[in-house]
């Protein structure tokens, strides 16, 4: 009888699962047999049976594998038309509540923290328009450490900050070597820390007590996985909404059909939505 030898991606996923614990079911094979390609190229177009034999016994390049997986790229203002969104439509009637003085918005899936700062910019100059004094904590989650590490020192440089007028520079930036740091009142304003969105335990970053966000941005996270995470995520964000509350998804995002009535898009192709129903 012949047995068949697993496929070298399964293999590799396996030996990562023993090295670091994580599955990575979820994430959709396509892009992480793009990142294996990627990573056997880097290694001088490695032999993927020799690729698994050196990862048996080595766990630093699985922990490297494993960050490669979790696609770290970000900008200041990615899809600059959804922030303008934001900032000219969306949020001043937003933050118009009178019965209202503390509101809770969350980046899930920050990566470095660009995301968070856009929002935590756009914010500010909300708020200082409309006169408001309202209380806004914003939370930053990822599930890479490198990742919240970075947002919490929050000095960027080149493309992550092109997108950021020089008005903006000016204002909320401040020059380092070449590069730019956010001010503190800012950094004061985003929280960061760990959160694995595929975790069914928790439906919200702990540190936010009971979830209850008023804005909720998740992008270009969802388009990884696979349909049955998909829908699993998309749960979690729906309920950590608040009712009225927004959501927004990146470009290649949609919501699930079982979602349709109660979350109703606000402009075509903006990928915002407004919870219109609890359940
Ligand atoms: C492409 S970045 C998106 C960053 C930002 N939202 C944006 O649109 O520019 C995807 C992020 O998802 C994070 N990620 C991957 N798996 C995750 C998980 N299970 N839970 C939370 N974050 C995860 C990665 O670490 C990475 O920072």
């Amino acid at each position: 009888m012949v047995l068949h030898a697993t496929d070298p991606v399964t293999r590799i996923l396996t030996l990562l699962s023993s090295h670091t614990g994580q599955d990575f079911i979820a994430y959709d094979r396509s892009i992480i047999e793009r990142r294996i390609a990627e990573r056997l190229s880097q290694l001088g177009n490695l032999d993927a049976e020799d690729y698994c034999k050196r990862l048996a016994s080595d766990v630093a390049e699985a922990n490297y594998l494993s960050k490669m997986f979790y696609i770290r790229y970000s900008r200041f203002f990615r899809q600059p038309l959804q922030f303008q969104l934001l900032r000219d439509v969306v949020i001043p009637p937003l933050l118009s509540d009178p019965d209202k003085s503390i509101y809770k918005v969350w980046s899930a899936a920050c990566a470095g923290g660009e995301e968070a700062f856009s929002l935590a910019i756009i914010l500010d100059e909300v708020t200082r328009s409309i006169n408001s004094s309202q209380h806004i904590s914003i939370f930053a989650t990822d599930i890479a450490e490198d990742a919240l590490a970075e947002g919490k020192q929050a000095v960027y440089s080149g493309e992550r900050i092109e997108e950021v007028s020089v008005k903006r520079l000016k204002t909320y930036f401040i020059p380092e070597s070449g590069a730019y740091r956010v001010c503190d009142a800012l950094r004061q304003q985003v929280s960061f820390s760990s959160h694995d969105l595929l975790d069914t335990k928790t439906f919200a970053p702990p540190e936010s007590i009971f979830g209850g966000f008023d804005l909720i941005l998740c992008r270009n996270f969802l388009m990884y996985l696979v349909d049955d995470f998909y829908n699993q995520v998309f749960d979690k964000l729906f309920k950590a909404l608040n009712p009225g509350g927004i959501l927004m998804l990146g470009k290649a995002e949609t919501v699930p059909q079982k979602h349709l009535p109660r979350l109703t898009r606000l402009y075509d192709f903006s990928g915002l939505y407004k919870k219109t129903m609890a359940r």
